[in-house]
């Protein structure tokens, strides 16, 4: 498969994850998806609360549905889109959970930051520089 094939499918993968957000509060609906290197491909959205700081994010649902799944590494590519013209990216917190999954695999991921109109290619290394992570604890 090529890259851009790649690419499409998984941003088509988290486009039709949002369709199941639960965002009434922001209205504002986003979709992540997850592709691991056995193929896999894991899809979140965001879901609020009416305790609004308690919304999770696509990409974090994400996370905890594949680790839920299974899943510890092998993390090579992630897609989120939001309904903007222009691409989004990965809140703060969403980086530092990718970081968490990405790191047991020792994989740096390609980031597919989507909008409707566009898409930016970056990595979670580019997002996520001097990441806070398993070693840091160790010293
Ligand atoms: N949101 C995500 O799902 N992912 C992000 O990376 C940024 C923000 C959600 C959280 C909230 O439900 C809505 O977008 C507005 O902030």
């Amino acid at each position: 498969m090529s890259e851009d094939n790649n690419r499409d499918s998984l941003i088509a993968a988290a486009r039709m994850a949002l369709e199941n957000s639960y965002s009434p509060y922001s209205k504002f609906r986003v979709g992540a998806a997850l592709h691991f290197a056995d193929g896999t491909v894991v899809t979140g959205t965001n879901i609020e609360n009416a305790s609004y700081g308690l919304a999770l994010c696509a990409e974090t649902v994400a996370v905890a549905k594949a680790m839920d799944d299974g899943h510890r590494g092998g993390l090579e590519e992630v897609a989120v889109i939001g309904e903007t013209a222009a691409p989004i990216t990965p809140c703060g917190r969403c980086r530092q959970v990718l970081n968490e999954l990405a790191g047991l695999g020792g994989t740096d991921p390609v980031v597919w930051c989507a909008g409707e109109d566009d898409v930016v290619k970056t990595h979670l290394s580019d997002l996520l520089p001097q990441a806070f992570g398993p070693a840091s604890l160790k010293g």
